[in-house]
């Protein structure tokens, strides 16, 4: 059993923080259809949904993932990079309080969820402009306790490490190595974007299948060249507001 925690998109959701992208205009009512399809394919996946109370006042609020590691044992709260966002981690705190025992990154530390790429018991955690030495260094030891091993990965011209690399199956990963070195991932099997679908890295395992953006046709046909089952979602809007599939929720195993 598996609970996805979502939230719906804020109707702020036009000043969102973006690092690497120009400001565009997002068309909510299409943004909130792309979402309410993306919970669907969740769904499909054996996702139970449990979706937080929409935040008026925080445009990035449906990036859900920034807010907190959920791991098997425990859930960090995380200090989010952008001040911006530090208050979206409250609500996301109560809702675990009901699944995991509760840690919190603190001052001087930052993290963003996105940053942490689990597999098994190890963690890429990414040195971006959103999470820093001294919050990685907390998770290491909050983590560390239940025998995760954190290993620091430099992050360059992207927000966050699962903008770069995420997994799509158990011993594999789809990466876009301008952005960051394939080395660090050295027992695993790697899946290049095609090249010209540099923001095709962002995929979200859910089992035995990925929810993958439609707009990447090129990298969608390596994956399933590679036998990965892929479930196609239209994200166009969210990813304006530099947001991708992992953002979008929190995966809990019950
Ligand atoms: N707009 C997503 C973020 O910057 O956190």
């Amino acid at each position: 059993m598996r609970i996805a925690i979502t939230r719906a998109v804020s109707p702020s959701i036009e000043r969102c923080q973006l690092t690497h992208l120009a400001r565009e205009a997002i068309d909510l009512g299409v943004a909130r259809a792309q979402h309410r399809a993306y919970e669907d394919r969740l769904v499909e996946l054996g996702c139970q949904i449990l979706r937080l109370p929409v935040e008026p006042d925080l445009p990035d609020s449906v990036f859900v993932e920034d807010t907190a590691i959920v791991l098997d044992e425990v859930a960090v709260i995380t200090r989010p990079g952008a001040a911006s966002r530090r208050p979206e981690t409250v609500s996301v705190a109560h809702a675990l309080a009901a699944y995991r025992e509760l840690c919190h990154i603190e001052p001087p530390g930052t993290v963003d969820g996105g940053d942490i790429l689990r597999v098994g018991r190890m963690l890429f955690a990414g040195l971006s402009s959103r999470s820093n030495e001294a919050g990685l260094e907390q998770l290491r030891t909050h983590a560390s306790r239940f025998g995760y091993t954190l290993k620091p990965v430099d992050v360059r011209g992207c927000l966050h490490l699962k903008s770069a690399v995420t997994q799509v199956a158990e011993d594999t990963l789809l990466i876009h190595r301008d952005w960051v070195d394939g080395a660090a991932f050295d027992d695993m099997e790697l899946i290049d974007v095609d090249p010209s679908e540099p923001f095709g890295a962002n995929a979200l395992l859910v089992g035995d299948a990925v929810i993958y953006p439609r707009a990447y046709s090129r990298t969608r046909e390596r994956l399933e060249g590679r036998e990965i089952t892929v479930k196609a979602v239209r994200m166009s809007e969210l990813a304006k507001a530099e947001g991708g599939v992992t953002c979008c929720s929190l995966i809990v195993q019950l």
